[in-house]
């Protein structure tokens, strides 16, 4: 048995699931471009049928990148298939992963189907996308609560019919790891055809699992594991790359296995992700938390100083940290810019773009002095790529706060080419400013999360606001990001108040909702 585990990235397409996640094409191509230079094996960049903008977002990422293996989501019909391969078609090397529930469960109330008729389906999908291409995966939805004897027969046909991959997915983070594991050994013993597919687990992490889940699996045969970055995804989320990549490697001694995977790319890819989709990383999350290397005791930062491996089983530079680093400042010019630009994967569509964008980074430049690459991406954070990002815009702001009054914030913005000017004032600043907006917008939205972080260390950093609403079922995050937090936080509820204006009919491949 191979003694490589391949690396399977779903940040684009089951990360982009959680509701708020959603990325534009050209984010969706910048978090590409760094899973790719991370040298991931797969890319699953999302799910071409459910709209004309993911169609879009897969065909663009299959266009830029070169070295991964692109994939598409489909659903075991014909439909979905050929939209996927249409998306695909121009990627050097691209896979389609179809799917279909096999728990009775699923079959019985949400296919209404019979097994044996879940079983033809499965098996006609899967002959269906053997006329385009062998890169075939395979995902019996909701495996690890499907009857054994029928997933066995399910997983035999597929293989028969031309899957490369069979994917186990604990599609509700129900399973724990030792009957995770015994599932794996048991269908690689009982299904025949065992040996012709590369066994793979897509584990989610309801009940904390989904690590320890996705590598006791691999104890038992799994050779490529489905996960995402910061652990993005469906409800609690995925198997987290950096975690399973670092568990491997650092414990070689017991797995050993290998990745291809460039872990010095894991904290710039963290916070790409966290930067673009507002989910923020908690400091004390494994490996790329603020926290993970920070010996805050004075008995461990004592042991450290004397011998690091005392209580480090990593190095921070190892997994990115250092890469923090000062890349242009104020006396940078345009091509300097433009080079960084390239070198993170940011391609902007013409001359104008690279001059507003270059504008942006000056004016930066003029408020802090050291720019690192954090702050480059969050110059794009709210690019205004999405649809409907120009429906508000902030021409200007200023506020005031006093000991003793009442905060007064004032706006000038543009909503659909017409300029307001509005005031209000609120319990602080930021309520002040989101009120004197929603006096033009009257969204009728709820905030249900807000949030700043420092994009990087000390008082000079830009701070990143994230503001999640929610209106009728929609809930969206907006982002921005600026030195002074309060006009940070009125960028991220505009870019949240144009994301929630525009209309999107995509739909979540597993449950049908829009
Ligand atoms: O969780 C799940 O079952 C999935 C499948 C589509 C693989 O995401
Ligand atoms: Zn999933």
């Amino acid at each position: 048995m191979s003694d490589r585990l391949v690396i399977f990235d779903t940040t684009l397409r089951d990360g982009e699931q959680s509701p708020g996640a959603s990325m534009t094409r050209e984010e969706k191509v910048r978090i590409a471009r760094q899973l790719e230079r991370m040298r991931v094996d797969v890319i699953e960049a999302g799910f071409p049928a459910s709209s004309i903008g993911d169609f879009e977002a897969v065909r663009d990422v299959a266009r830029a990148v070169r070295e991964s293996t692109v994939c598409g989501l489909s659903r075991a019909n014909d439909r979905d298939i050929s939209r996927a391969v249409e998306a695909l078609r121009e990627a050097r090397s691209w896979r389609i992963h179809t799917f279909l529930a096999t728990s009775a469960l699923h079959m019985e109330k949400k296919l209404r189907m019979s097994p044996e008729d879940v079983l033809t389906q499965a098996c006609h999908a899967v002959r269906f996308a053997r006329n385009h291409t062998d890169d075939i995966e395979f995902s019996p939805e909701d495996a690890s609560r499907s009857d054994i004897d029928f997933l066995c027969r399910v997983i035999e046909g597929v293989i028969e019919a031309g899957a490369r991959t069979i994917n186990i997915p604990d599609t509700v983070g129900y399973a724990v790891p030792a009957q995770l594991a015994s599932l794996i050994q048991t269908l690689r013993e009982r299904v025949p055809n065992s040996d012709k597919a590369v066994w793979s687990v897509h584990c989610h992490n309801d009940l904390g699992l989904a690590v320890a889940n996705s590598l006791a699996a691999v104890m038992a045969g799994a050779r490529q594991i489905e996960c995402t970055i910061n652990g993005l995804g469906e409800r609690a989320g995925n198997t987290a790359l950096e975690e399973i990549v670092m568990a491997v490697r650092t414990r070689r001694d017991f797995f050993g296995l290998t990745t291809g995977i460039d872990a010095t790319q894991i904290v710039p890819a963290s916070k790409l992700v966290s930067s673009i989709t507002g989910f923020v990383v908690q400091p004390n999350k494994a490996v790329v938390g603020a926290n993970a290397f920070a010996h805050a005791s004075g008995i461990h930062q004592d042991g450290v100083l004397k011998s690091r491996e005392t209580y480090e089983i990593m190095r921070a530079e190892d997994v990115g940290w250092s890469a923090n680093k000062i890349v242009l400042g104020k006396l940078s010019g345009r091509n300097a810019f433009r080079q960084r630009l390239g070198e993170l994967g940011i391609a902007l569509d013409s001359e104008l773009d690279l001059n507003e964008a270059f504008k942006r980074f000056k004016e930066l430049a003029d408020k802090k002095a050291d720019i690192f690459d954090e702050d480059i991406h969050a110059l794009f954070a709210d690019a205004g790529t999405h649809p409907g990002a120009d429906h508000f815009r902030l021409i200007s702001m200023r506020q005031h706060s006093e000991t003793g009054e009442k905060p007064l914030a004032e706006l000038v913005l543009m909503c659909e080419g017409e300029e307001h000017r509005v005031s209000a004032q609120g319990s602080g600043p930021v309520d002040a400013t989101f009120k004197a907006i929603e006096s033009v917008a009257a969204s009728q939205a709820e905030l249900v999360l807000y949030s700043v972080n420092a994009v990087t260390s000390g008082t000079e950093s830009q701070g990143e606001v994230t503001v999640r609403l929610s209106r009728a079922g929609r809930i969206v995050n907006g982002v921005g990001a600026d030195t002074d937090i309060i006009v940070a936080s009125a960028h991220a509820y505009l870019s949240a108040l144009n994301k929630l204006h525009a209309v999107t009919e995509r739909f979540n491949p597993q449950t049908g909702e829009v």
